[in-house]
């Protein structure tokens, strides 16, 4: 089937099998950002927006983004270094592997609810899994990060 993606504002039309994956169709065009975990819908790591909505990118299927706005990590650069910034100052970044899904998470959150709780926060990141399971370290710096932005 004959799909288009417009993804981060650049459109792509393509051939598409039915039961191609999204998270397929993007690492293979290039958005490598978005990683493979569990590959069943359960960790986060290939999180993405699809028209502005949360979903995991290995249970969604290329053609049904057809003609939506897809948004990964390098959609939203400017948000994601301003966040990054408090998780490197509390030096909890770690191998980094999930973060892509983790930022994600976050950029819905912040479209949604502009000045969340931190138990807003925790309630969003709740699918996000972590291999190197600093989640503690990861909370104090997204709280720094509220006190700050919800003034
Ligand atoms: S790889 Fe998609 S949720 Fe784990
Ligand atoms: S920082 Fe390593 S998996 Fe989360």
């Amino acid at each position: 089937m004959e799909v288009t993606l417009i993804i981060n504002g650049d459109r792509f039309s393509f051939s598409a099998t039915p039961d191609e994956i999204l998270l397929d169709t993007l690492r293979k065009l290039g958005y490598k950002s978005v990683k493979r975990g569990c590959d069943s819908t359960s960790c986060g790591v290939c999180q993405i927006l699809v028209d502005g909505k949360l979903v995991p990118s290995c249970g969604f299927l290329t053609v049904r983004a057809n003609h939506k706005l897809i948004t990964t990590i390098e959609g939203v650069q400017e948000q994601v270094r301003e966040i990054a910034n408090y998780i490197t100052a509390e030096g909890v970044e770690q191998c980094g592997f999930c973060s892509p899904g983790h930022m994600m998470s976050l950029i819905a959150l912040f479209k949604e609810i502009e000045h969340p709780t931190m138990e807003q926060v925790k309630h969003y990141l709740a699918g996000n899994m972590c291999r190197c399971s600093g989640y503690e370290g990861q909370h104090r710096a997204l709280a720094n990060y509220l006190e700050v932005n919800n003034r």
